[in-house]
């Protein structure tokens, strides 16, 4: 991976930062987008001193606010003409309504516009050939329980349930997969995974005391975030899925199949369009 540049979301903290490091051990060129810029460069300089690997860089990016992930866009294609493999993998998980700065609800705005946003700002170094690219999506598996309610990405309705906002979040990263590879498969591979229920703070951060409480109950028994990298690594490595794209993998590695509405190609579309005009101030 010598000569590869791989930018990473989320690279901070869990599963992002395992797989930065997973990655920084095979000798890629590692960007890592943080929302906390000092956070990022302190586990930049972490991941350099335990992989013996210096060519770690870091980007501020705080994907609820499509301005910053405009400016992060255009850092980043000042200062590297092309992008071997983008992993967006950042996520965020809340049981209150909350709005991003340009009024999404949170976790749609974060995990599926902001990612969608990034994703095309980048074309331009990401756009080569379908063998030379890689667009990774960090899922979930809970996207089988997601369904996609086009009058309530603004919290209009009072009613907010953390669990559902956060399946709809996840089943857009599966259409928006599907979906940018029927529009630009000619350019790059792109695919998402499940990466298995995994030890991280995704749900002590924002949700409330009890959802916080019952995740630290579930740590135990989940894997550690290394080997929660383990699906991503594979997707931005292995030779065998240089030409696989627009499909689904689990922690093992293995190709699923998502759920109907995951597959539902006029809902992409629709998806597509709508984030399109959320994002169309932003693109560069
Ligand atoms: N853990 C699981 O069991 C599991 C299962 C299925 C899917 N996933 C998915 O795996 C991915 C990684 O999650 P994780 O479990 O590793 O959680 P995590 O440890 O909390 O990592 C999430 C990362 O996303 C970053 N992030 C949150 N909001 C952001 C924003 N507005 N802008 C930029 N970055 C932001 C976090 O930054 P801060 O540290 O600054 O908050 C952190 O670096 C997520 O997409 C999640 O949905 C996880």
């Amino acid at each position: 991976m010598k000569d590869k540049t791989i930018l990473i979301t989320g690279a901070n903290d869990g599963i992002g930062r395992a797989t930065a490091e997973q990655l920084a051990g095979r000798g890629a060129h590692l960007v890592l987008a943080c929302r906390d810029d000092t956070k990022g460069q302190r586990v930049a300089k972490e991941i350099m001193e335990t992989t013996g690997n210096h060519n770690v860089d870091t980007l501020p990016l705080d994907l609820a606010d499509f301005a910053s992930v405009k400016a992060a866009s255009e850092e980043f294609l000042a200062e590297h003409p092309k992008l071997d493999v983008l992993i967006n993998n950042a996520g965020v998980y809340t049981d209150r309504l909350e709005l991003t700065t340009d009024g999404y609800e949170l976790q749609f705005g974060v995990n599926h516009l902001g990612h969608f946003l990034l994703t095309l700002n980048l074309l331009p170094a990401i756009q080569c050939c379908r063998h030379c690219t890689r667009v990774i999506n960090v899922a979930s598996a809970i996207h089988k329980k997601g369904v996609l309610d086009f009058t309530n990405l603004r919290g209009e309705k009072k009613s907010y349930n953390g669990t559902e906002a956060y399946a709809q979040s996840k089943l857009a990263n599966v259409l928006f997969t599907m979906e940018l590879d029927r529009r630009y498969g000619q350019d790059m591979t792109t695919n998402c995974l499940h990466p298995g229920l995994v030890g991280t703070r995704l749900a002590n951060k924002k949700a409330g005391a009890l959802t916080s409480a019952v995740w630290s109950m579930y740590k135990p028994f989940a894997t550690r975030p290394e080997q929660g990298a383990a699906t991503s690594v594979y997707l931005a490595t292995n030779p065998e899925v240089r030409d696989v794209s627009g499909r689904y993998f689990d922690e093992r590695q293995c190709l699923q199949k998502p759920s109907a509405i995951a597959r539902n190609e006029q809902l992409a579309r629709r998806l597509w369009e709508y984030s399109e005009q959320a994002v169309a101030d932003f693109r560069l």
